[in-house]
């Protein structure tokens, strides 16, 4: 066995369908330019299997006890699909995402830290073993998600996703979003992944009582066919409009936030195509769309509620 690095598991934005995608309607979803990265490393010392990740102020042995952090219990269960013991290695994971804020943090780590162990142990690293490991990893932490975040982690690019026949690519050019994550969105001593994701599933399951046919999950669906037609059109109005209806709908679904509306307001204001939530929800990052040279304006808007937000080259 020998030292393993540079595997990564992307971050994503979803553009459109979050919640709708976990009843079975598409979600438009791409990779940021920037996720997790892992390398595996005999621990000198010995001991079991551990993930360290500083930026996030994380150091976990992994552990199946049911009182254990989540973090060490996912590392398990990604052990365990891997089938491959408690070798004595230590993963150290660099992040360039902040946790908890919708954008596939856990994802990422977890893709990311099933790529760096399975080269670790010389398991045939196919796309359907590492997000089987993930995915286990994500239950840990989301109970029974779409599957979204992991498609996305492993496979990056730009594309639309289904629980049935997961993530279909499509054929367009590079897309800028601005990002503004939560303004304490620091990392430090977070858990990286916040159960707020589970909290808001569990909301919108209560406000649609469960039923794949309610009006507001059907709307999502239709907005995500409308964005993605839009977006291979280039018709990025169309697509910001889309995005602007999706924030409402997730609104009227309890999963919005005060400050979440008054970030996405405020980009609009300042010439956004369209912004919205993304994710989850309940805090977590906005997203917006806007003309190039609207940008800066946008990021400024954000800047003076508090907010450092980014551009992420969507499908690079
Ligand atoms: C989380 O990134 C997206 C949700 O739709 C949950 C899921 O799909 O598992 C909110």
């Amino acid at each position: 066995m020998s030292r393993s690095g540079g595997a990564i598991g992307w971050g994503k934005v979803i553009l459109l369908g979050e919640h709708a995608v976990v009843y079975g309607y598409p979600a438009l979803v791409g990779a940021l330019d920037r996720g997790v990265t892992a390398a595996a490393l005999p621990t000198p010392a010995g001991g079991a299997l551990r993930l360290d990740v500083p930026g996030w102020q994380l150091a976990v042995h992994a552990s199946t006890r049911p009182d254990a952090d989540p973090p060490a219990r996912a590392l398990a269960a990604i052990a365990d699909s891997l089938g491959i013991g408690r070798p004595a290695v230590t993963i150290v994971a660099e992040t360039q995402l902040p946790p908890g804020a919708g954008l596939g943090s856990s994802a990422a780590l977890a893709v990311a830290c099933a790529r760096a162990l399975a080269a670790f142990a010389s398991v045939p690293a196919s796309p359907a073993v590492i997000a089987e490991a993930a995915g286990a990893a994500e239950r840990v932490f989301h109970g029974t998600p779409s599957g979204i975040d992991v498609a996305v982690a492993l496979a990056g690019g730009l594309g639309v996703f289904r629980k049935a026949s997961g993530l279909r690519a499509i054929a367009t050019p590079s897309l800028r979003v601005l990002v503004g994550p939560p303004a304490d969105a620091t990392g430090a001593g977070v858990v990286p992944a916040s159960r707020s994701t589970k909290e808001m599933v569990d909301r919108v399951a209560d406000a649609t009582r469960g039923d794949p046919d309610d009006a507001r999950l059907r709307e999502l669906g239709g907005l995500t066919d409308h964005g993605a037609a839009a977006l291979l059109a280039r018709d990025l109005a169309k697509l910001g409009a889309a995005m602007d209806r999706a924030h409402a709908t997730l609104s009227a679904l309890g999963v919005s936030t005060v400050r979440l509306d008054q970030l996405c307001a405020v980009a609009r204001a300042a010439g956004a195509y369209g912004a919205k939530l993304t994710g989850g929800g309940g805090g977590g990052a906005v997203i917006a769309v806007a003309p190039a040279d609207r940008e800066a304006a946008v990021l400024a808007a954000w800047r003076s509620c508090g907010v450092t937000g980014f551009v992420a080259e969507v499908n690079r």
